[in-house]
């Protein structure tokens, strides 16, 4: 287990990096990411290359035991390059070319950045293919948006569509462009779509164009990385659920996956925002690592948010290890006086004096230092699976159904229910075999198509427990609605019927009378509202007002040796509680602890080893009942626990078996 940070050289003085690489040293730091943004410096000018100042800058870190991970700076083109190519400059929706000026102003597509990408990252490749302070290669940095509307794209998209369509008849009447009179009789007619009169289908076409001209951008890349340094690894760093690329795709071409965490009250913080730890471990179902973790307040000319409070930063490295991750490297060591970030503070304030941030992490240095290499290779205990289809996505945000409604939160408020009981869930994508998950949330599969059914089917036949919902095998692959009865090819596994259907934008939430298993608890529906009929399940919910009082609202349908549950709305809190409260304990997964929203408590094993990492997000101290009769070893303190934990503000311990299993 390593942390480290995001170090930016060519932003100090000479003389400062020693001084910085000594402190680094001393926190415990052994990773740094170098170079991600440095093209001005690494080419100054067309074919002039000059890397002896990263030499010098890698060397200095080598000193202090430091390993590098170097980054490929094609997020900031050169301004020699743009005024040279602007050809290579992204395009609005608008037809405006971005300035240079700032980052990520390039275009995919263009051939003419593809071939200066190329030739920078094989220089660099070649370079320190054969460093032994170099482990590994960051590509590019967060790659994905804007979308680029320039005429090259629009010229790539026509092929695009050429290819998989191969005939302009087929994609008509894939498309149904008889409505509103838009059948084209040429490919060139077809434009990207800019407007938001087009139908669903271009509009997921070109999503899905975007999200595979970025891969393919990204893959000239890879492909030079694993040619010229076999011996170091290649990673991306990635932001959580974000889906303008099909993240699956881009981790299939990666040896590891890496996160860039930055919690807070703007992007959310506490114990359910691990959901994007699980993803990002669940795109390889792997080990991970954390490419940026936020160490202080943060900023550019806008987006502020709280600074961290004291405990938190340690905190969150741990809410990462135990996830999954084996390093973990803060963003940035030391804040920048210059450029549109000065407001995003590192470890380092700007005068670079060690202070309150550089004690904790040291702290963390040194508590890392001391666990070694315990936990990696460590994997996640998660019993529950949630699929989560990139295009499925794409389809229900570019049509909600209902303004309220957000497919990834709809999502999440399931992963939020067995997280707030203690189960690890794993995310899938329908490709996937689902591991050994024996509880399978799939939330509105919009897109169904039968080999996901039959998939579906034949898990539950062997015993498992699927949990279907509204919005479900309603599209095709073209993103119309198909010719059958909902939920389409999943009404025999639901065994129910959608009668009808209702998005009660602007009403009150409808009361639902649970009915066993289920307990006889208050709960609502709200954003979607299913009415359904019974073809083989029995009802767990009826809604009790509203146009479809009485209407069974969700079904439990046996199946084979296990059973789906099909959830026709989207519930309260309350709701999903009680469904996972009883889903898990119907699997004999219930915790022996008790469910909490701030307590957060998550299990790795390695070979017969176990541990249990409890981790209080609350501001302040919590109390947690131990289970009856195993005593626990704190790794942290070497402590037995009692029957009581008393977590301070904060608090991490991770716990082991002292008799070992
Ligand atoms: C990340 C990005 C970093 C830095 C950081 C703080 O999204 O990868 O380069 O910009 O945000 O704004």
């Amino acid at each position: 287990m390593d942390i480290g940070v995001d170090y930016y050289p060519e932003h100090w003085d000479r003389t400062d990096w020693e001084p910085h690489a000594k402190l680094m040293a001393e926190a415990g730091f052994r990773l740094v990411r170098l170079g991600e943004f440095a093209w001005s410096k690494m080419e100054p000018k067309e074919g002039r290359w000059e890397f002896g100042w990263l030499d010098e800058a890698i060397e200095v870190l080598r000193a202090q035991n430091i390993r590098v991970i170097l980054g490929t700076p094609t997020a900031t083109p050169p301004p020699w390059l743009a005024a040279r190519h602007p050809d290579i400059l992204n395009v609005g929706k608008d037809g405006r070319a971005l300035e240079p000026g700032g980052r990520r102003h390039y275009c995919y597509t263009s051939p003419v950045y593809r071939e200066y990408s190329r030739k920078i990252v094989t220089a660099m490749a070649g370079h320190y293919a054969e460093h032994p302070a170099v482990v590994g290669w960051q590509t590019d940095n967060e790659i994905g948006g804007p979308k680029c509307f320039c005429d090259a794209c629009a010229k790539a998209f026509q092929d695009w569509l050429k290819t998989r369509y191969v005939t302009l008849e087929a994609l008509n009447r894939a498309w149904g462009t008889i409505f509103w009179s838009q059948e084209w009789s040429d490919w060139s007619q077809i434009p990207l779509p800019r407007h938001s009169m087009h139908g669903p289908s271009i509009l997921l076409d070109h999503q899905r164009f975007h999200s595979g001209q970025v891969l393919a951008y990204h893959q000239v890349q890879v492909d030079i990385l694993r040619k010229s340094c076999p011996k170091q690894f290649v990673t991306h760093n990635c932001m959580g659920f974000y889906n303008e690329v099909d993240y699956w795709a881009l981790a299939k071409s990666l040896d590891r996956v890496a996160l860039d965490f930055y919690p807070g009250n703007l992007w959310g913080e506490g114990k359910f925002n691990c959901a994007g730890h699980d993803y990002t471990r669940s795109l390889k179902h792997q080990p991970w690592m954390v490419m940026e973790q936020r160490s202080g307040l943060t900023g550019w000319l806008e987006m502020f948010q709280a600074g961290d409070l004291p405990g938190q930063l340690r905190l969150w490295t741990y809410q990462t290890v135990a996830h999954g991750a084996d390093a973990v490297v803060y963003f940035r060591w030391r804040t920048s006086r210059f450029g549109a970030e000065q407001y995003w503070h590192g470890v380092l304030d700007h005068h670079g004096v060690p202070g309150r941030r550089y004690r904790e992490l040291s702290r963390v240095g040194a508590e890392f230092a001391a666990l070694g290499d315990r936990f990696t290779g460590a994997s996640y205990v998660a019993p529950v699976g949630i699929v989560l289809d990139p295009e499925s996505r794409w389809a229900l945000e570019i049509q909600k159904g209902h303004p309220k409604f957000d497919c990834l939160a709809h999502a999440n408020l399931y992963h939020r229910a067995f997280t707030a009981h203690h189960a690890g869930v794993e995310y899938w994508h329908p490709a996937d075999d689902f591991g050994g998950a024996k509880i399978l949330v799939v939330p509105t599969a919009f897109l169904c198509d039968e080999a996901l059914a039959k998939k579906l089917t034949a898990y539950a036949e062997a015993g498992g427990t699927v949990v279907l919902t509204f919005r479900s095998g309603v599209k095709d692959a073209a993103n119309v609605v198909v010719n059958e009865r909902l939920p389409g090819v999943l009404r025999s596994l639901a065994g129910c019927l959608v009668e009808e259907y209702d998005a009660p934008v602007g009403r009150e939430p409808f009361v639902l009378a649970l009915a066993a298993p289920l307990p006889k608890k208050p709960a609502t529906a709200t954003i979607w509202c299913d009415a359904l009929t019974l073809t083989g399940a029995k009802a767990l919910a009826r809604y009790a007002d509203g146009p479809f009082t009485g209407m069974p609202a969700a079904t439990l349908h046996r199946v084979g040796k296990g059973q789906v549950v099909y959830v026709g709305f989207q519930g309260d809190a309350a709701f999903y509680g009680l469904l996972a409260k009883w889903l898990l304990a119907d699997q004999g997964l219930a915790s022996p602890f008790a469910p909490s929203d701030t307590v957060e408590i998550t299990e790795r094993v390695k070979g017969k080893e176990r541990f249990l990492f409890v981790l209080n997000h609350a501001a302040t101290e919590s109390k947690l009942k131990m289970p009856a009769g195993k005593p626990w070893r704190d790794l942290l303190t070497g402590q037995k626990t009692g029957r009581t934990l008393t977590l301070t503000p904060y608090d991490v311990r991770i716990l082991t078996p002292t008799v070992p299993a």
